[in-house]
C-alpha cells in the first residue's frame, strides 16, 4: 500500500541496496527468524558514537522537522512522571530546544517522529528495513503498510510510561543507558482481550500496570550498541540509567496485524451487545467475516496511520450515532 502522508516513509523509495559501509545490525538470523513478532529479544548494532546522533545534530534535525512545518512531530517534556501515569495524561510542550538545553534535568524527554524527512536519517532507515528483511526472512517492504523512525532523548532516570503499540517495534540505544521491561503480548493475565479491543477502538492507553504484573517482564539492561525487539502489541515501560540517553526507535504497522486489528474492533460491539466474541485466530471463519464487515466501512486509500487502523471504527461509531438519532426522533 502507498501512503500519502508526507512525513512517513513511501516504501516504494526504498533503496535495495546497502548504503551505509557496514551492517547496522550484528545478530544471527535464526533468532531473528524464530522471535520477530513472537516474543522479545536483545541483539548488538553498530550505531553507538555515530555522528547522526551528536546533540548538535539532533538539535538540526528538530530544526529541520519545524521548518518543514511538521510541529506535531517534535514533542517534549519536562519533569518526572510515574510508571503507572496514562500516555494521555502525559504533559507535552512544544520546548524541545529549552528540553534539550535542560536535558541534564532529571526527568525530562524529547521526541522526534518522522526523522526521515532529513535525508541522512531517511536513508539510515532505508538500510535498516532491508537488513531486517534479510534477517526475519519476511518481505517486510511488501508488508509494512506504515513506517516511521523516532528518536527519543531522555535525561537520567526518566520513565517512559506501561503502554502497548500495533506497532512492531526495534529500539536501538545510542547514547547512555536503559532498562526496557517487555510483557508478553500473549499473556492473558497481563494484557486482557478488553484491553486490547479498547485499545484498537481509540483509547491508546487501555493497558493497565500493576505492581503484580512486574514479576512476568522481560527486563532488558540496553547499553549502547544493544537493541531489542518488542513486538505488536507487547505491554512495556522504559526506565533511563543515570546519563542522558539518545535511542533510535523503528516502527511499522503491518498488513497482517492491521486485520487482526479489525477483528478487535468488532469484538468490542459485539461485546457492548452482551456477546462473548471469538478471539483472532480461533475460528478463520469468523475472523474473515468481521474484516470482511469492517473493511467494508474502512478507507481503501488510507492517508494517515489513524485512517489505516480506525477509519473503519469511526464510520461504525458515526452509523451507530444516526441510528440512536432515529430511534430518538420516532420513538419518543
Ligand atoms: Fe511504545
Amino acid at each position: 500500500m502507498s501512503l500519502a502522508d508526507s512525513s512517513y516513509k513511501q516504501l516504494d523509495l526504498l533503496a535495495p541496496a546497502q548504503k551505509f559501509s557496514t551492517f547496522i545490525i550484528e545478530a544471527d538470523t535464526p533468532q531473528f527468524r524464530e522471535h520477530f513478532n513472537l516474543s522479545s529479544f536483545m541483539f548488538s548494532h553498530n550505531l553507538a558514537g555515530h555522528p547522526l546522533f551528536e546533540i548538535p545534530r539532533l538539535v538540526e534535525l528538530a530544526n529541520t522537522i519545524l521548518s518543514k512545518g511538521e510541529s506535531t512531530k517534535v514533542t517534549c517534556q519536562l519533569g518526572q512522571i510515574p510508571v503507572n501515569l496514562k500516555w494521555s495524561q502525559v504533559p507535552r510542550k512544544d520546548q524541545v530546544l529549552e528540553a534539550i538545553a535542560r536535558i541534564e534535568e532529571s526527568g525530562s524527554w524529547i521526541l522526534l517522529k518522522s526523522v526521515q524527512l532529513d535525508p541522512e536519517y531517511n536513508t539510515l532507515l532505508d538500510q535498516i528495513v532491508v537488513e531486517l528483511e534479510e534477517l526475519t526472512g519476511v518481505p517486510l517492504r511488501k508488508e509494512i503498510t506504515w513506517l516511521d523512525a523516532y528518536i527519543f532523548i531522555a535525561s537520567p532516570h526518566s520513565i517512559t510510561p506501561y503502554h502497548i503499540d500495533h506497532e512492531s517495534n526495534f529500539l536501538f540505544q545510542i547514547h547512555g543507558d536503559k532498562d526496557v521491561n517487555v510483557f508478553n503480548p500473549r499473556d492473558r493475565s497481563v494484557l486482557t482481550e478488553e484491553e486490547i479491543e479498547h485499545y484498537y477502538i481509540g483509547q491508546l492507553d487501555s493497558a493497565n500496570y500493576t505492581d503484580e504484573k512486574q514479576t512476568k517482564a522481560s527486563v532488558y539492561h540496553l547499553t549502547p550498541g544493544k537493541a531489542v525487539h518488542h513486538p505488536v502489541l507487547a505491554p512495556h515501560w522504559v526506565k533511563n540509567g543515570s546519563n542522558v540517553s539518545v535511542s533510535l526507535s523503528i516502527n511499522f504497522c503491518m498488513r497482517s496485524f492491521d486485520l487482526q486489528a479489525r477483528v478487535y474492533q468488532i469484538n468490542h460491539y459485539l461485546r457492548k451487545l452482551g456477546l462473548e466474541p471469538t478471539s483472532p485466530g480461533q475460528s478463520a471463519i469468523k475472523d474473515y467475516a468481521k474484516i470482511l464487515a469492517l473493511g467494508i466501512l474502512s478507507k481503501r486509500q488510507s492517508k494517515s496511520k489513524f485512517e489505516l487502523l480506525r477509519s473503519g471504527v469511526a464510520k461504525l461509531n458515526y452509523l451507530e450515532k444516526s441510528a440512536t438519532k432515529l430511534k430518538n426522533l420516532f420513538y419518543r
